[in-house]
């Protein structure tokens, strides 16, 4: 019986195959390489020391999902594979909707069709848009503010509806923070091409001198110093919840949501202060106005991920820091062997 991981190339995704791997678990990524490459596959294998099944296909073209299924007995799924760039999702919301929730479907009635009923699906604290209560709980009600984060709550609502229609379906959608850092290999980290707009792959630009300074958007919120807090868990970490996760769906019925989060807040001024320290490098900055849209603080209460997953971050910032920066050191070596 395999796993089949939707988006298996991909940052959240390729570090949950290295753990899958880890758990001798048979793995069948399909990807469409639209936010990675496929160099990705070769670092897995060399990490892992085994030889990944890899399907190049978009999810858009439901033929292709047929076939892979028609060529493995999948028993779990994993759905990371949709775009995920918030600016992007504002410019063009179409573009957002038709391709994550129609490859959604896609997957899903694929699944159907071959009676694969255990579902985990990659979502996003972004459905909570402006936190009502701090830590946020899961029961919080949803609002999300981008079509980005629309998606997802519109997605984790197909897939309520789904598993009401059918007792059989066993679904786990997973509410992530602040996913940063990279494997401690230094071989698989986040794809960041051009200028990042997250703060993590931001200051690793800035620390590798490709840009001048970091820009901190307001020191004027309700928090410790004044700039942004969020809930920052490293990727391997949020990779572990994953498989238990997909260990823990024998015990629900139909579909239940679960924050992966610290539950630990750190402002901007913690996060650059923090690399600093774990890298040596000086972060130069300069206090912007606000970014429309950001939340004040964000952090996660992980206490239902805690008691029914049986898991918990344990990464800190000093090593999200220092394994985001030795990523971005690698890459830029890779870069310079390559050119
Ligand atoms: C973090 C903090 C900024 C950049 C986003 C998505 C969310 C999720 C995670 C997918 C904020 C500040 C940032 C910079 C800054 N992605 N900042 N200067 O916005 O919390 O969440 O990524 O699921 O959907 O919205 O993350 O890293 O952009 O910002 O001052 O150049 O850093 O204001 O306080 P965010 P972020």
């Amino acid at each position: 019986m395999s796993v089949l991981v939707s988006g298996g190339c991909g940052y959240i995704g390729s570090h949950t195959v290295i753990e899958l791997a880890n758990k001798n678990y048979d793995i069948v990524i399909i990807d469409n390489l639209s936010n990675s490459s496929k160099g990705v596959i070769d670092r897995i294998n060399k990490v892992t020391g085994k030889n990944v099944t890899v399907y190049y296909i978009d999810l858009l073209d439901k033929q292709s999902i047929e076939y892979v299924f028609s060529k493995h007995q999948i028993e779990y799924v994993f759905h990371f594979a949709g775009f995920k760039a918030v600016g992007e999702s504002v410019e063009n919301p179409l573009n957002y909707y038709r391709n994550n929730l129609l490859s959604s479907i896609n997957l899903i009635e694929t699944m159907e069709r071959y009676n694969v009923y255990n579902l985990v699906f990659s979502s996003s604290a972004a459905v909570y848009g402006m936190p009502e209560s701090l830590p946020i709980e899961e029961a919080e009600f949803t609002k999300a503010l981008n079509p980005y984060g629309k998606t997802k709550e519109m997605i984790e609502e197909i897939l309520n509806d789904l598993s009401n229609s059918n007792a059989r379906w066993k679904i786990i959608s997973l509410r992530y923070f602040n996913p940063v850092g990279a494997h401690p290999s230094g071989y698989l980290g986040e794809k960041s091409n051009g200028i990042p707009n997250n703060l993590m792959p931001y200051i690793c630009k800035v620390a590798s001198g490709q840009l001048t300074e970091l820009k901190i958007y307001g020191d004027d919120y309700p928090t410790v110093d004044g700039t942004g807090v969020r809930d920052y868990i490293h990727v391997v970490d949020l990779a572990k919840g994953h498989v238990n996760a997909m260990e823990y769906l024998g015990f629900i019925k139909g579909a239940e949501v679960f924050n992966l989060g610290t539950g630990t807040g750190y402002s901007v001024l913690e996060i650059v202060k923090t690399f600093q320290k774990a890298t040596g490098k000086e972060i130069p900055y300069k206090i912007v106005g606000r970014r429309p849209g950001d939340a004040s603080s964000s952090y996660a209460d992980p206490t239902k991920a805690h008691d029914k997953l049986k898991w918990k971050a344990e990464k800190g910032l000093y090593d999200m820091c220092k394994d985001a920066w030795k990523w971005e050191r690698n890459n830029e070596i890779k870069k310079k062997l390559i050119n």
